[in-house]
C-alpha cells in the first residue's frame, strides 16, 4: 500500500509549508488500517490487552431490515480447559485450503430506520482439506449471521457425498473467527463448500467494507460504498481464511441500485436489472479473479464518472467525483498511467497479469492509497491532478504513489510474501521502485536523486534510536492486526526501499532485474519467503560472474536482520577505515542483541580530487585501504550518489579540506554529495562524533549554493535547531543568519522566474524556488512578506481569481495566516470550505495551522473531532501541522493528553495514526519537565495502552532523554556560532 507511507510525502509537504516548522524526524509512515475498537464484548475474554475485540453486540441493532433469526448469540460455547484451543490462537490452521470463494454483497446507500447504513451479504467458500479435522475456523469481525437452522453457516460436499453434521457454531470475536465444530472429521484430499448468510455495517470507519460521503455539485450529499482490505479487515466483508498466503479465486456479484455502478478487481462479467422492495437494483457479476490473497480484493459502488485509454490491451481508467473527472483532473493520471504499466512490464519481463486497471480517487481513505488488484484506489490528492490549482509537489505525489501501487500488481499481488513478518520486502521493494517508475513517465525530473532525501535521511532519524527495528521480523513475533498494522512504518517503507537500492547499486540494475524476473517467473500466484528473492539473486549474479566478497544472503542479512546502519570513518593520513553502530544517543544502551554484532559488509563508493575510485568492500571492523591515503592538498569522498545506507566521518583534515573545497568551488563536489555533507556532519554533531560548529560551517556556502538537495539537507536539519531553540534566545541571531543565506537564493529565484511570474523549468528547481520563498517569508524577509500581504489584497479584491501561483500557495498562505489574525484565518477557512480541488484544500487547511493566536489554534484542535468540518482522513496531519507550530505545540499536547482516551477508544486508528500524532506532538521535547509529562502520560494510559503507536512513544521518550543532553551540551556553542557569523557581516 502506497501507505500513509504517503502521509509521509504529505507531511513533507507541510514541512516545505512551514519553511523550517517541520521536524527531520517525522516518523510518518505508519499506516494504519484495523479499526481499533475497546469495547468488552459479552464473551469477556481473557485477552482484554487486545484493542480490536470486535463488538458484537454493537451491530445486532443494524439488522433491523434483515432476517430477524439473525442473532449472534453462540449456539454452544465449548469450556476451555487450559489449553489453548485453535480458536484462541491467533493464525490459521493449515488443514484446510480455500480454492473459490463466491461473494455476493448488497450495500444500502441509504440509512436503515435504526439511521444504520449496512450492507447483506451471503458467501460461498470452497475449501480442500489437507488434513483431517473436525474443526472449520473462518475469520470474520462485526458480522451477523442469519442463522440456518441452528447454525451461522452450512456444509456441503462438493462432489455431493456426504459430510460430517455440524454440531455447533459460534463466534470467536477476539481471535476474529466463525467457528464450526463438527461432529466427525472431514476427510482429507476431499472438497467442501461452506456457506453463510450475514449482514455488516457499511461504517465510515475506513475499514473492510465502509461508507465515504461527499457532496455533489447540486449540494446534495452522496455515498459510496468501498473498500479497504489490507491487513485484515476482508473478513469484515464477508467470512474468509483472511490471511496472505490463503490464497484463492474470487467470483464476486454485487447488487447495487440501477443508476449506481460497481466496480471491482475484474471486468463486468453480466448485469442484471431486478426489482427489489420496489426499487430498481442491478445485480452485476464480475468474472472470476486469478488466485489471489484475500487483502488485495476490492469493490466500489459509486456515480463516479471515468475517463480511460487501453494500453498495450490493457483498458486504464480513472474514476472519481463527476465534477472532479470533468474538470479534467484525472488527465494526468490517466496520461502517466500507461507508461508506468509498460515500464513495469519491461522491469519485471512479465505482462501485466490482468485485463484491465482501474484506480479510483475516494474522499474519505485511510492510508495513501492502495495496491488492490487491478482496482487501485487513493486518497483523492494521490491521484487527482488540476494544473490551476495544483502544485509541483502534488504533481510528483500523483506519479510516485501511482508507480508505487503498479509496482506491487506484480510484486505483491502476483507474487505474496507469505506472511505480515515480510512486509519490508513487499512495501520497501515497492518504495525503490516507484522512483524507477516516476522516471519513467517523467524523465527530466531526475526524481531517483530524491530518495536519498526524502527515504533514506528521513528514516535514517529513526533508525539511529536503539528503539528502532530490525526490517525483518520472525513469523510468530506478528500475529495480532495491532501488531501487523504496526509494522506498517517508516523502517519497512524507507528503510526497505533504501537497502534494496544499494543492493541493487552493487549488483548493478541489470542483474537485480534479471534475479528478479527468474523470482516472479518462478512464483507467480504463488508465495514467498524473503530469503526466495536472495536465492533468484544470487543466480542471476553467479550467471553474470559478479565478484562479491560474500553470497547475497550473507552481506544482506547484516542490512535486514540488526537493526540501524553504520558509521563509516575514515582517515585520509594514513588510509584506516573503521566501522561502528551510529547512534544519536552514543550512551545509549542497545538491548536488541545482534549475532552479527552490528557491524555491516559496507559497499564503499569513493573519489578524490580528481579520481574516481572503484568500489571498495568494508567487511569488517576495522581495514586499512590504501586507496583512502590522499595527499595534503587534496580530499576524499565516500559513499557517491550516496547509494550505501551509512554514514560517514573523516580526520579533521579531510573535513577542513572538504569545507574549502566548497567555499572555493562547491560544483567541484556532486550534488547529492553537497547535502550529504551537510546531512552526515549534522547527524555526527547530534551524537557528538564531531563539533557542533563543523556542522554549522557546512551550511556557510550557501549563500552561493542554488541547487535543491544541498539547500533542503540543510533546511531539514536546521529543522531541528528550531525544535529545539524556537523558545530560547538561540532563535534571534539564528534568524539573522537564515536570513543572511536565504537572501541570495531569494534574489535569485526573483530574477529567473522575472518576480514570481514564471514557472523555473526542472522538477529541483521548482522545489527549490518554494524552498526560496518558504524560508525567507517565514524568517521574515519583509520583501516575501510584502509579497504576499500584495498576493492577499489582490486576493481579497477578487475572491473568484487567485492570483497566486499553485507552486507558491503554500507558503504564500501560510504567511497570510501566520501575519494576517483573525480575519485572514476566516478568509482562508472559506476558501478550504469552498475548495474544489483536494490538493488546494489541502494547502488551506495546513496553512491555517500557521496561525500565531492560540484561542484559534485550540479551536482548530477541537475541529479535527468533528468530521464535518475535517475529514477523519485529514486529522492526524491536521494535528501534526498544528504541533509543528511553535504556539500550537503545547496546546496540541494538552489535546492530545486530554483526548488520549477518546481518540484510542472511540475513534480507533482508522481515524488516527497513534504513531504519527505521538512523534509529532512530542518533537520539541528537549527539557526535564517534558520528559517527566511524557512519563506521566505512558503511566496514565498503561491501563489502556497506545496500540499502534507503543513504539513511537518509547522512541519519543528516547528522542526527548537525548534532546536534553544535547540542547545543554550545545546551547552556548550555537548561539556563539550565529552571533560570530551574524557580526562579522
Ligand atoms: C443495469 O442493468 C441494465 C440492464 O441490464 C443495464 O442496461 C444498465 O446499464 C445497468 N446499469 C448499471 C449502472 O450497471
Ligand atoms: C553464504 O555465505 C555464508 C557465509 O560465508 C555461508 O555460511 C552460507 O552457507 C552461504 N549461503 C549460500 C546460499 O551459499
Amino acid at each position: 500500500m502506497a501507505a500513509g507511507f504517503f502521509i509521509s510525502k504529505s507531511v513533507a509537504i507541510v514541512a516545505v509549508v512551514l519553511g523550517l516548522g517541520a521536524v527531520a524526524t517525522i516518523i510518518a509512515l505508519s499506516v494504519v488500517y484495523a479499526q481499533e475498537k475497546n469495547k468488552v464484548t459479552d464473551l469477556g475474554t481473557t485477552d482484554a490487552s487486545t484493542a480490536s475485540t470486535a463488538s458484537t453486540t454493537s451491530t445486532t441493532s443494524t439488522t433491523s431490515t434483515t432476517s430477524t433469526t439473525a442473532t449472534t448469540v453462540p449456539t454452544t460455547v465449548p469450556t476451555t480447559t487450559g489449553v489453548l484451543n485453535a480458536w484462541d490462537k491467533r493464525r490459521l490452521p493449515t488443514t484446510l485450503m480455500p480454492e473459490f470463494y463466491e461473494v455476493t454483497l448488497q450495500p444500502f446507500l441509504t440509512p436503515d430506520a435504526n439511521n444504520m447504513y449496512i450492507f447483506k451479504g451471503n458467501s460461498s467458500v470452497v475449501f480442500v482439506c489437507v488434513e483431517a479435522t473436525d474443526l472449520i475456523l473462518i475469520h470474520s469481525k462485526d458480522l451477523n449471521y442469519t442463522l440456518q437452522g441452528n447454525f451461522h453457516a452450512s456444509l456441503e460436499a462438493v462432489d455431493g457425498s456426504s459430510v460430517p453434521s455440524i454440531s455447533s457454531t459460534w463466534l470467536q470475536p477476539t481471535t476474529q473467527y466463525l467457528v464450526v465444530q463438527l461432529d466427525s472429521p472431514l476427510q482429507q484430499g476431499q472438497r467442501y463448500r461452506l456457506f453463510s448468510i450475514f449482514t455488516g455495517e457499511l461504517a465510515d470507519d475506513l475499514a473492510g467494507f465502509y461508507r465515504s460521503e461527499y457532496v455533489d455539485e447540486s449540494g446534495t450529499n452522496r455515498v459510496v460504498a468501498t473498500t479497504q482490505m489490507e491487513p485484515t479487515d476482508a473478513r469484515k466483508a464477508f467470512p474468509c481464511f483472511d490471511e496472505p498466503a490463503m490464497k484463492a479465486s474470487f467470483s464476486v456479484t454485487v447488487i447495487h441500485p440501477s443508476d449506481h455502478e460497481a466496480i471491482s478487481n475484474m471486468p463486468v462479467d453480466s448485469t442484471r436489472q431486478e426489482q427489489i422492495d420496489g426499487n430498481a437494483w442491478n445485480i452485476t457479476k464480475f468474472q472470476t479473479t486469478p488466485r489471489m490473497s484475500t487483502y488485495l480484493l476490492a469493490f466500489i459502488v459509486s456515480q463516479f464518472s471515468h475517463v480511460c485509454n487501453t494500453s498495450e490491451n490493457v483498458l486504464i481508467c480513472i474514476w472519481g467525483r463527476p465534477t472532479a473527472i470533468t474538470e479534467g483532473q484525472g488527465e494526468y493520471a490517466l496520461q502517466v498511467t500507461g507508461p508506468i504499466l509498460n515500464f513495469f512490464e519491461r522491469h519485471y519481463n512479465t505482462a501485466y497479469p490482468l485485463p484491465k486497471s482501474d484506480q479510483v480517487g475516494l474522499p474519505d481513505f485511510s492510508a495513501g492509497a492502495m495496491e488492490n488488484w487491478g482496482l487501485v484506489t487513493y486518497r483523492e490528492n494521490s491521484l487527482l491532478f488540476d494544473d490551476a490549482y495544483s502544485s509541483i509537489g502534488n504533481k510528483e505525489r500523483v506519479v510516485t504513489v501511482i508507480a508505487h501501487e503498479l509496482a506491487h500488481q506484480w510484486f505483491g499481488n502476483l507474487v505474496t510474501l507469505r506472511w505480515w513478518n515480510d512486509l519490508w520486502l513487499n512495501e520497501g521493494f515497492a518504495s525503490y521502485v516507484e522512483y524507477l517508475g516516476a522516471d519513467s513517465a517523467e524523465p527530466s525530473w531526475n526524481i531517483k536523486d530524491l530518495m536519498v532525501l526524502d527515504e533514506m535521511y528521513a528514516v535514517m532519524a529513526t533508525d539511529s534510536l536503539t528503539t528502532s527495528h530490525p526490517l525483518s521480523f520472525l513469523e510468530d513475533e506478528i500475529s495480532t492486526p495491532e501488531e501487523i498494522s504496526e509494522i506498517f512504518d517508516s523502517i519497512a517503507y524507507s528503510k526497505g526501499a533504501s537497502v534494496l537500492r544499494m543492493l541493487s547499486d552493487f549488483l548493478t540494475e541489470d542483474v537485480f532485474k534479471e534475479g528478479l524476473q527468474s523470482y516472479l517467473h518462478t512464483f507467480a500466484y504463488g508465495n514467498t519467503v524473503y530469503t526466495d528473492l536472495w536465492a533468484h539473486l544470487e543466480e542471476a549474479v553467479e550467471r553474470n560472474n559478479l565478484r562479491l566478497p560474500s553470497n547475497i544472503s550473507d552481506i544482506m542479512d547484516r542490512w535486514t536482520l540488526q537493526m540501524g546502519f553504520p558509521l563509516v570513518t575514515v582517515n585520509t593520513l594514513d588510509g584506516s577505515v573503521t566501522q561502528n553502530h551510529f547512534l544519536l544517543d552514543r550512551d545509549s544502551v542497545v538491548e536488541r542483541p545482534s549475532v552479527f554484532n552490528y557491524t555491516w559488509i559496507v559497499p564503499i563508493t569513493w573519489m578524490t580530487q580528481d579520481t574516481m575510485g572503484d568500489r571498495q568492500w568494508l567487511t569488517s571492523v576495522s581495514e586499512t585501504k590504501p586507496e583512502f591515503k590522499v595527499s595534503s592538498s587534496d580530499w576524499l569522498l565516500l559513499n557517491l550518489n550516496v547509494s550505501g545506507y551509512f554514514r560517514v566521518n573523516y580526520n579533521q583534515e579531510n573535513w577542513d579540506r572538504l569545507l574549502d573545497q566548497l567555499s572555493n568551488d562547491h560544483e567541484a563536489i556532486p550534488t547529492i554529495n553537497r547535502a550529504q555533507i551537510i546531512d552526515d556532519a549534522f547527524n555526527l554533531a547530534r551524537a557528538y562524533y564531531v563539533d557542533v560548529t563543523l556542522a554549522l560551517n557546512t551550511t556557510r556556502f550557501l549563500s552561493r549554493e542554488t541547487q535543491y538537495m544541498p539547500w533542503q539537507a540543510a533546511l531539514d536539519n536546521l529543522a531541528y535547531f528550531k525544535l529545539m531553540f524556537d523558545r530560547s534566545e538561540v532563535f534571534g541571531v539564528m534568524t539573522k543568519y537564515i536570513q543572511q543565506q536565504v537572501t541570495p537564493l531569494f534574489n535569485h529565484y526573483k530574477t529567473i522566474t522575472s518576480d514570481w511570474t514564471t514557472i523555473p523549468s526542472g522538477l529541483m528547481d521548482q522545489y527549490n524556488e518554494i524552498n526560496a520563498i518558504s524560508t525567507a517569508c517565514s524568517y521574515g524577509i519583509t520583501e516575501c512578506q510584502d509579497l504576499a500581504s500584495e498576493y492577499f489584497r489582490q486576493w481579497q479584491q477578487d475572491v473568484s481569481t487567485n492570483p497566486i501561483p499553485p507552486n507558491l500557495r503554500s507558503s504564500i498562505y501560510c504567511n497570510i495566516v501566520a501575519t494576517g489574525g483573525e480575519a485572514a484565518w476566516d478568509f482562508i477557512w472559506e476558501r478550504f470550505e469552498e475548495a474544489p480541488v483536494v490538493s488546494e484544500a489541502d494547502k488551506l487547511r495546513t496553512a491555517l495551522t500557521c496561525s500565531p493566536l492560540p484561542w484559534i489554534l485550540n479551536r482548530y484542535l477541537q475541529y479535527t473531532l468533528d468530521s464535518s468540518k475535517i475529514r477523519k482522513q485529514d486529522a492526524t496531519s491536521t494535528i501534526n501541522s498544528i504541533a509543528s507550530n511553535v504556539v500550537g505545540q503545547p496546546l496540541a499536547w494538552d489535546f492530545l493528553r486530554a483526548n488520549w482516551r477518546k481518540i484510542f477508544t472511540q475513534y480507533g486508528s482508522g481515524f488516527f495514526s497513534f504513531s504519527q500524532l505521538i512523534s509529532s506532538v512530542t518533537q520539541r521535547f528537549s527539557t526535564e519537565f517534558e520528559l517527566q509529562q511524557l512519563e506521566q502520560f505512558k503511566a496514565d494510559n498503561e491501563d489502556i495502552g497506545f496500540g499502534s503507536g507503543t513504539r513511537a512513544l518509547e522512541q519519543a521518550l528516547e528522542r526527548t532523554r537525548t534532546n536534553i543532553n544535547w540542547v545543554n551540551e550545545n546551547q552556548q556553542k550555537v548561539l556563539a556560532w550565529f552571533q560570530a557569523e551574524t557580526a562579522s557581516r
